[in-house]
């Protein structure tokens, strides 16, 4: 029987997924403790689901808000980069401060301006924070209905916090990541489009 040479396989890592963790924060505040919360959640997000955290994918609206309200803005290419970057997310961590009982205008400026079905293939998941505790769950509520007209899926609870949870936030998401990153993680895998079938020969 003839030998056959085999070539050494070199198997490539398997793919880490989800592949990115995207945070868009809304305030119009700039350095915001809303801002600081949101990165946390990524960080830790991340961290748990075995992404590569890269914090020059937090988008932070309000260091090119002129752009989101005027179409000739200087700071045009940010806003299409940040469009970019949100509609090719696999995780978008959505952050914003309670305002006048709902979320910032800034944020719904900003998703006014995507395309139609942009968030189609993204889990999001909301983090909002609020002064007053009879207002905590009010952002949230109003976010859910905008995100399910840019096709979003949002599988879990958000991440609700009020001031004063900031102080010990580690601790207050400790739990919500660890009972929440593994749905995360499985809607993402099943939001990958399905392979084209290669046709029979
Ligand atoms: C214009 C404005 C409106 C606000 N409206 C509310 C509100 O309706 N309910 C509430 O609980 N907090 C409200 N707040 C307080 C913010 O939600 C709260 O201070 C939040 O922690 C701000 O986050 P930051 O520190 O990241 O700016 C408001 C703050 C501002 C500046």
């Amino acid at each position: 029987m003839p030998s056959v040479a085999f070539e050494p396989q070199i198997r490539p890592d398997p793919p880490v997924w989800p592949q990115s963790v995207v945070t868009v924060v809304g305030n119009p505040r700039p350095g915001s403790r809303t801002a600081a919360a949101a990165a946390s959640v990524a960080e830790l997000l991340a961290s748990e689901l075995g992404t590569p955290y890269r914090i020059d994918e937090l988008v932070d609206l309000v260091t090119f808000a002129s752009a989101i309200f005027e179409r000739e803005a200087v700071e045009r290419a940010a806003l299409e980069s940040a469009i970019d970057l949100v509609t090719s997310a696999s995780v978008l961590v959505l952050a914003t401060p309670v305002y006048k009982g709902s979320y910032t205008g800034l944020l719904k400026s900003f998703l006014d301006v995507l395309p139609p079905q942009a968030l189609a293939g993204a889990v999001v998941v909301p983090v909002t924070v609020s002064a007053a505790p009879s207002h905590k769950l009010l952002a949230d509520q109003h976010l859910r209905p905008v995100l399910a007209e840019l096709g979003a899926s949002v599988p879990v609870p958000g991440v609700i916090l009020e001031e004063r949870d900031l102080e010990d936030l580690q601790v207050v998401l400790s739990t919500w990541i660890r009972t929440n990153a593994p749905i995360i993680q499985a809607t993402t895998l099943a939001l990958q489009p399905v392979p084209e079938p290669t046709p029979a020969r």
